[in-house]
């Protein structure tokens, strides 16, 4: 058994829907526990600033509140990278941090890159921790799903029901740029659900001439409008990233890729009119969907009911219909979960007739 008293909550990255139903759970199964829940302010930043920066959480701070219901991060949230060189300095001041504090264990409520940058600090420190994923990206690896994920998947497809009335209107092509960093799963599944004509993905190759034919062909069959997907990591035709912007520590920030596409198509084509939209921070919002905040709640009770059993240095996943936790040292080495282009998502994308570029 654990010799557990008290422990930290953060999350860190960009937010998601569903954070909220991860915290407030975590504190509830801790709470039956008899332990002490710190929720530490703006991700690793409560613990590495100083002061440190964090709130007592017992179940009564959400009991009577719409927090676990609505988006957004109650403890705050940090998305901005660290740079490699600064890791041992930063190790150094989370784990006097977590000491001063009198943590037991940290739970991180992160993505790829959280899991990643915090289980580091944790190692270099001497911090036992826990990991839950969460992301829009659905880019961690090892898990099928991560908390965030579905929620967004459901605001594309609004937007995309929503784009469908109006390019049906005005006959038009309308395109939709999601974001999804470097991997295509948000556009992929949103695409499927959205009905889309056209979904362009990071991983898999496309040309100008397909997306047209694939219009041509909408034409041919009588129907003079059209709703394309395109996920922010999508390079040019020739392979160029199309926004110049970094964020703090040097990584590219997307987006551009839906205006390049529309001038791109019309340059060449002038059977619809486009148009772009940039559905933006909106997918990282939107109350959390019914399967989010089942994920959230079997996540957080299984992160409390591991560290109660002594366990450390995992990450909890669902995975092949099975709530199950896996090393963190793998996760890390796994690096991001890209979309695989013989999927069976982009398979069914295809063999329904969506154009998903040009796949070997
Ligand atoms: O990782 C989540 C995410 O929303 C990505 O899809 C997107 O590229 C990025 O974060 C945007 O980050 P920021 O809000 O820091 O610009």
């Amino acid at each position: 058994m654990s010799e557990i008293k008290k422990i930290g909550i953060l999350t860190s990255g960009g937010d998601c829907a569903g954070l909220n139903a991860v915290i407030s759970s975590v504190v509830k199964a801790a709470d039956r526990q008899g332990w002490q829940v710190y929720g530490i302010h703006d991700g690793t930043d409560g613990l590495t600033e100083r002061p440190l920066s964090y709130e007592i959480l017992t179940p009564k701070s959400f009991s009577d509140t719409p927090w676990p219901r609505i988006s957004g991060s109650y403890l705050g949230s940090l998305n901005k990278g660290v740079k490699m060189d600064s890791q041992a300095e930063m190790s150094r001041r989370f784990g006097e941090g977590v000491k001063e504090l009198g943590l037991d264990a940290v739970v991180v409520v992160g993505g790829d890159g959280s899991m990643n940058i915090v289980s580091n600090y944790c190692k270099n420190a001497g911090v036992k921790m826990i990991g839950i994923p969460k992301t829009i990206d659905n880019d961690t690896p090892l898990t099928q799903f991560s908390v965030g994920f579905n929620t967004a998947c459901q605001v594309c497809t609004d937007a995309l029901d929503s784009m469908e009335t109006t390019a049906r209107s005005h006959h038009r092509a309308l395109i939709l740029e999601v974001m999804g960093r470097d991997a295509g799963h948000l556009a992929i599944q949103s695409a499927l659900a959205g009905f889309a004509d056209v979904c362009l993905v990071p991983e898999i190759p496309y040309s100008i001439d397909g997306i047209i034919t694939k219009l041509e062909d909408i034409k041919k069959s009588g129907r003079s409008h059209a709703v394309i997907v395109v996920s922010e990591g999508v390079k040019t035709e020739t392979g160029e990233q199309v926004s110049g912007a970094k964020n703090l520590v040097g990584e590219k920030i997307n987006g551009g890729i839906g205006e390049y596409l529309s001038h791109a198509l019309n340059a060449k084509y002038q059977g619809f009119q486009t148009r772009v939209t940039r559905l933006g921070h909106v997918q990282r919002s939107g109350n959390p969907t019914a399967f989010d905040r089942i994920l959230a709640s079997v996540f957080a009770a299984k992160a409390v009911e591991l560290l109660a059993n002594g366990h450390t240095g995992v990450m909890v996943g669902f995975s092949n219909g099975k709530f199950e936790s896996y090393p963190l040292e793998q996760v890390v080495a796994c690096g991001t979960s890209l979309l695989d282009a013989h999927s069976d998502y982009v398979r069914a994308a295809h063999d329904l007739g969506i154009y998903v570029g040009e796949l070997s």
